[in-house]
C-alpha cells in the first residue's frame, strides 16, 4: 500500500490548507495531516479504511457521499482501476477538497456533484462504499434498491452506519429526534437539504433484514474502527441468491 496515506502516524496537523473546512482528516504526501472534524482522533478515517479491508485492486469503485474524498483517494492509491466520487451539492467543500487532495496524491477520481438516488449512472460497480450515508436518507428502501441496481454481479457493498443501540432480535429502526434523546439528533433545521439531517438508525437485525430484502448476503465487520466507535456498524454485503418464483427472480434488479 502507498505510504504514508494508510499510516496511523503523522508529522504536523494542518488546519484547512486550502481555506476550506474539512470533515476528513487526510494525510499529505510529506507526512503532514489535514485536521478533520473529529479533532480528538485524526485517525478516524484510516481506522475505518483498515476495518473495511476492501480488496479494490483493479476494481471499479463508487464512493457515495464522498465528502472530502479520503476513501476515493485511498481506493485509487490501493490500486482501484477507477473511482467515481459522488456527493450532493449541499456539501460546501465538495468538490474543492477532494480535488485538492487528489492533485496532491496525483490520482484522478471521477467527480460527480449529484444525488446518487437520481443520477443516471452509465456503469455498474465492483465495489461500492456507502459510508456514513444510510441514516441521512429519507427513503432507505429506495436507496437499497438503487444500490442493488448499480452493483456488478460479483460486487461488494460496504455500509458504515450509526447503529441504534436497541439490542433486539426484531429488525428495528430508531427514529432520529431533536426532542427525545435518541442515539443521535435529527438536526431538523436541515431537513430541506439532501443528506444533512439524520433519519433512521438501524439495529443489527435491521441491517441483516435490509440486506436480505434486496438479495444481499451480509457480514458484520469488526476492527480498530468499531473497537473505538462502538455505536457504529460496518457491514460487507455481497449479491446473494435472488428469491425466485416459478424459476424467475421475484425482483429483477437490472430492469
Ligand atoms: C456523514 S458524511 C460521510 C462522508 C464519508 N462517506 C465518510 O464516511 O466519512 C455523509 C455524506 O453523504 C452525502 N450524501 C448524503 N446523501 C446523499 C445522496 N443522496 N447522494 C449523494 N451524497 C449524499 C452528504 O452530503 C455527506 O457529504
Amino acid at each position: 500500500m502507498c505510504q504514508p496515506f494508510f499510516q496511523l502516524t503523522y508529522r504536523n496537523l494542518l488546519a484547512g490548507p486550502n481555506d476550506q473546512k474539512w470533515f476528513h482528516s487526510v494525510p499529505l504526501p510529506n507526512g503532514d495531516r489535514i485536521i478533520g472534524a473529529h479533532r480528538g482522533d485524526p485517525n478516524v478515517q484510516v481506522k475505518l479504511w483498515h476495518t473495511l479491508a476492501a480488496d479494490v485492486s483493479q476494481k471499479r469503485v463508487l464512493d457515495i457521499g464522498a465528502n472530502d474524498g479520503y476513501y476515493s483517494v485511498a481506493a485509487l492509491l490501493a490500486g482501484a482501476a477507477d473511482v467515481t466520487a459522488i456527493n450532493t451539492a449541499d456539501c460546501p467543500a465538495f468538490p474543492a477538497n477532494i480535488s485538492f487532495i487528489a492533485k496532491r496524491w496525483n490520482v484522478s477520481p471521477q467527480i460527480v456533484v449529484a444525488d446518487f438516488l437520481t443520477y443516471p449512472f452509465d456503469a455498474t460497480y465492483d465495489v461500492i462504499l456507502f459510508l456514513g450515508v444510510l441514516y441521512h436518507l429519507e427513503n432507505v428502501f429506495a436507496a437499497m434498491r438503487r444500490l442493488r441496481k448499480i452493483f456488478s454481479p460479483n460486487g461488494m457493498l460496504y455500509i458504515e452506519t450509526q447503529m441504534s443501540q436497541i439490542d433486539s432480535p426484531l429488525p428495528l429502526f430508531e427514529a432520529a429526534s431533536d426532542k427525545i434523546p435518541t442515539i443521535a439528533e435529527q438536526n431538523k433545521e436541515a431537513l430541506a437539504y439532501v443528506g444533512v439531517s439524520n433519519f433512521l438508525f438501524p439495529n443489527e437485525a435491521c441491517m441483516r433484514n435490509l440486506a436480505h430484502s434486496y438479495d444481499f448476503t451480509c457480514e458484520r465487520l469488526e476492527g480498530i474502527y468499531t473497537r473505538d466507535y462502538s455505536s457504529r456498524g460496518v457491514f460487507k454485503l455481497k449479491p446473494g441468491p435472488s428469491a425466485t418464483e416459478g424459476g424467475r427472480p421475484v425482483l429483477a434488479w437490472r430492469s
